[in-house]
């Protein structure tokens, strides 16, 4: 293999992907296991992992699928005790499942909706990095990996939960890049635009809606799931192996060059 090439090899590591049954997580995923990971699919859904297990399996990928809902600490704990067990160590973790519950006026969020996102996008993301820290460290380093988003970069009206959670997201990788940089331990962000996914339905499933959105895209077109699994296998990889603490947009120019209509 060529000197550059091999840099993206992730021949002999283990990655733990949260949210992998579907969407973004699942191809990101499926990068990592091409570049030669071995991965474990997590999602709250035992059925759903191991399907996509069992297909990558097939593809003479490795992989197993652990079921976690990562707001339970306890789940999250037999995700990290079963990645150890099954494959001896853990390189790689993907903070990918999240949730966008409520859609309205600050002031009218219940308060169990503001609580259910902030567990799952962000309180979540912190407890599995602290579980995976000692194991990276023990192994002289690895990279985490957090899926926040563009919505975590500046406000929207209605969507206040999401893109406070996603906001604090980017903060929890830049204090961990602070403080792991010493452990070899790297934490970078990835910061999607749209991507058909089943997460964002509402934005693309009215083809009206979805026309009106792609004209400020200056890509002029939401993304698919796959082109968010590049950047995952860079960061994963000693590709990136100085960058930590970096936030990667990945949004078809959106955010920073709207279209002045
Ligand atoms: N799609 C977009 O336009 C977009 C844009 C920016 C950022 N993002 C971010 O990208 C990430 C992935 O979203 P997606 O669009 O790929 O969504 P998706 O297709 O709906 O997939 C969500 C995944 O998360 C899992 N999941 C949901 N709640 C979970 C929980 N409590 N514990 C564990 N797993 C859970 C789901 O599986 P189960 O139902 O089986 O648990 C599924 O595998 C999210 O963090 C999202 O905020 C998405």
């Amino acid at each position: 293999m060529t000197r550059i090439k091999k840099l993206f090899n992730l021949d002999g590591k283990v990655a733990i992907v949260t949210g992998a049954s579907k969407g973004i997580g699942e191809a990101m995923a499926r990068g990592l296991a091409e570049h030669g990971a071995k991965v474990v699919i997590s999602s709250r859904k035992q059925e759903a992992v191991d399907a996509v297990a069992e297909v990558f399996g097939k593809d003479g990928l490795e992989a197993i699928g652990v079921a976690c809902h990562v707001a339970s600490e306890e789940q999250c704990q037999q995700l990290i005790d079963t990645t150890v067990e099954q494959y001896g160590r853990i390189d790689i973790l993907i903070n990918n499942a999240g949730t966008n519950p409520y859609f309205g006026a600050i002031q009218d969020m219940p308060k169990g909706v503001y609580q259910k996102t902030m567990d799952i996008n962000l309180n979540a993301p912190m407890h599995l990095s602290n579980l995976c820290y000692p194991h990276m460290k023990q192994q002289g380093g690895g990279s985490i990996i957090h899926i926040s988003s563009i919505e975590g970069l500046h406000a929207t009206a209605k969507f206040a939960a999401y893109n406070v959670s996603k906001a604090g997201l980017i903060m929890l990788a830049q204090n961990q890049a602070a403080e792991w940089g010493v452990d070899n331990i790297r934490v970078n962000v990835i910061c999607p635009g749209l991507v058909k996914t089943k997460l964002s339905q509402m934005l693309w499933q009215d083809e009206r809606n979805l026309q009106a959105f792609q004209k400020n895209i200056p890509l002029g077109r939401m993304a698919q799931p796959d082109e968010m699994a590049g950047l995952a296998v860079f960061l994963a990889s000693e590709a990136s192996s100085y960058m930590t603490g970096a936030v990667l947009v990945n949004d078809g120019g959106i955010l920073h060059a709207p279209i002045m209509s």
